[in-house]
């Protein structure tokens, strides 16, 4: 029987390519960098990340305890605060993911004495001692954004305007204002963002547009706001789902509410590796670490779709909305393979798996798809930090590793709040062999941004064997050089594990501008970032 994901969700209630030997040139590729053609400034929040009560993501991820001998800041893991910090994280969404529309906020808040362990939506018990006020502090202490996801399928308005109360309420103005100062912070947090909802479609409530537009007026009628504007987010569609996107905004325009959302949440899974066999949420899943050079491509081909998708539902968006008020949010993306390469005991550490070189590449084509979309895209978050999905860090007791995705969001960083402007691409296109047939995928792709007088490129090269010669230009400008860094390996396999964490790392390379001409060479399957100086 097919299974699809929604389905799987409700239920949860080597090849040895070593191109060593193997590379070529392939020389002629051209990028020019247009500078007088700005797309909009990159928000910082498209570096955002997510973290929700599953598997080993919040116990043992973020939260080790005030009494663990794993070096902590009042219980949350050390390591990840300073790993977020280095990366400059904007923004991390909490407490869902489909726990979040079974999440009551009131449950995690207080004394410990007063904190109630519930069931959890991933089946297991939530003690509940990560709650509000340790995810703020987590917040706080990384310097990130808080991101708050509101259950709306169990929970009613009331309890949403409570929750935002106790977050933003002057000190001392309200009860909830006293609670969060009984517990040591008399401040607001002053949380601008707040989701309404997850996956209203599915596991948030299995709600049609129409009846999710209706929660979604209930919920954003009235909320306390006090004196600062709040970002709210509409639950919006999965993959292709333009239907959703279409009848939910029809929805809001009819009733003069597109005003309410500031944001249209997308998730997209990179998960169906079978070129085209299935689509079996079970049976089209690949391995994370085993896999053929046909799912290395088929991966990056999977994951080059979010591009369709930004502009697919940007353009149906605009039938209700022809101003574009409401920008999207991307806030669950990433790689997602089955079952098989999870920490140990799986049962724990529920959803986690391996990432590998393929998935820093994974990492830089869609940061590139997101800023190539500057003037659509607000915020998105990686599915998730650690432990899980598309994890940036491992970790398990005292032992931590950062993963080649961690790698690409750091080599990305010059982009964040700089100026998006139009690139060309020209490349000849990867041919490969797809379940007998042929197949092909572009032969590099990236970004381009300005900002303090600096450029900074990012390009992936995706052959697994070819290196790829590409002469770079400015329109308008001249390069005269600058420094690069490059993340790639001999082997498409490479990972880092807790026995070898520094397996895959960025190294530096040179950036050589000779006879005026800027020529670089991209290696095979990498991602490079080229910081260069306008001249
Ligand atoms: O990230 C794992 C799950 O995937 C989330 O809980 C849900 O929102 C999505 O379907």
């Amino acid at each position: 029987m097919l299974t699809d994901r929604r389905e799987f969700l409700k239920g949860a209630a080597a090849l040895g390519l070593a191109a060593a030997g193997l590379r070529s040139e392939t020389p002629g590729a051209h990028i020019e960098i247009l500078p007088d053609e700005p797309i909009g400034t990159i928000a910082p929040e498209i570096y955002g990340h997510f973290i929700e009560h599953l598997g080993g993501v919040i116990y043992d991820g973020v939260w080790v305890g005030p009494e663990s001998k794993i070096p902590n800041v009042g219980g949350i893991r050390s390591g990840v605060v300073d790993a977020l910090k280095a990366i400059h994280a904007p923004v991390i969404r909490w407490p869902g993911g489909c726990f979040a529309d079974s999440y009551d906020w009131r449950d995690g808040v207080g004394a410990e004495a007063d904190r109630k362990p519930r069931t959890d939506f991933w089946g297991g018990t939530e003690p509940n001692i990560f709650g509000t006020q340790e995810f703020l502090r987590f917040c706080d202490l990384t310097g990130a954004k808080p991101y708050l996801a509101a259950n709306v399928r169990g929970l009613g308005a009331h309890a949403f305007d409570l929750w935002i109360e106790y977050c933003n309420s002057p000190a001392g103005s309200t009860e909830g204002a006293r609670a969060r100062g009984a517990s040591g912070h008399p401040e607001p947090y002053d949380v601008r963002y707040w989701g309404v909802g997850n996956e209203s479609w599915g596991c948030g409530g299995n709600f049609t547009p129409e009846e999710y537009a209706t929660e979604f007026r209930r919920f954003t009628a009235w909320v306390p706001e006090y004196g600062k504007q709040l970002s709210l987010v509409a639950s919006g569609p999965s993959d292709r789902d333009v239907a959703w996107t279409r009848e939910l905004l029809h929805a809001l325009a009819e009733k003069d509410t597109i005003g309410a959302a500031a944001g249209l949440s997308l998730h997209y899974y990179t998960w169906n590796l079978s070129g085209g066999r299935t689509n079996d949420w079970d049976q089209g899943k690949g391995d994370a670490l085993n896999f053929s050079e046909f799912e290395w491509y088929e991966l990056l081909s999977q994951g080059s779709v979010m591009d369709t998708l930004i502009r697919d539902h940007w353009a149906v968006m605009a039938e209700s909305d022809p101003h574009h008020h409401i920008k999207l949010f991307v806030d669950e993306w990433g790689a997602w393979y089955r079952s098989g390469t999870e920490l140990e005991p799986k049962t724990k550490y529920r959803l986690s798996q391996m990432l590998t070189l393929r998935d820093a590449l994974l990492t830089g084509l869609t940061l590139d798809i997101f800023q190539r979309h500057a003037d659509k895209v607000a915020m998105a978050n990686a599915a998730q930090l650690i432990n899980c999905l598309h994890s940036l860090m491992l970790a398990r007791e005292d032992q931590f590793v950062l993963t080649p995705v961690y790698h690409a969001f750091r080599m990305y960083m010059p982009h964040m709040g700089a100026r998006a402007v139009r690139t060309e691409f020209a490349a000849s296109p990867v041919t490969y062999q797809r379940n007998g047939g042929a197949a092909s995928l572009w032969g590099l792709a990236g970004s381009a941004s300005v900002g303090g007088g600096n450029v900074t490129l990012t390009v992936v090269n995706p052959h697994a064997t070819k290196a790829v010669e590409a002469e770079i230009v400015l329109r308008g400008g001249t390069l005269t050089g600058g420094r690069g860094e490059v993340l790639t390996s001999t082997d498409l396999h490479a990972h880092n594990d807790f026995q070898h964490p520094d397996a895959v790392h960025p190294e530096r390379v040179a950036v050589n501008v000779s006879g005026g001409r800027l020529v670089h060479r991209f290696p095979p399957a990498s991602v490079t970032a080229l910081y260069l100086p306008m001249g």
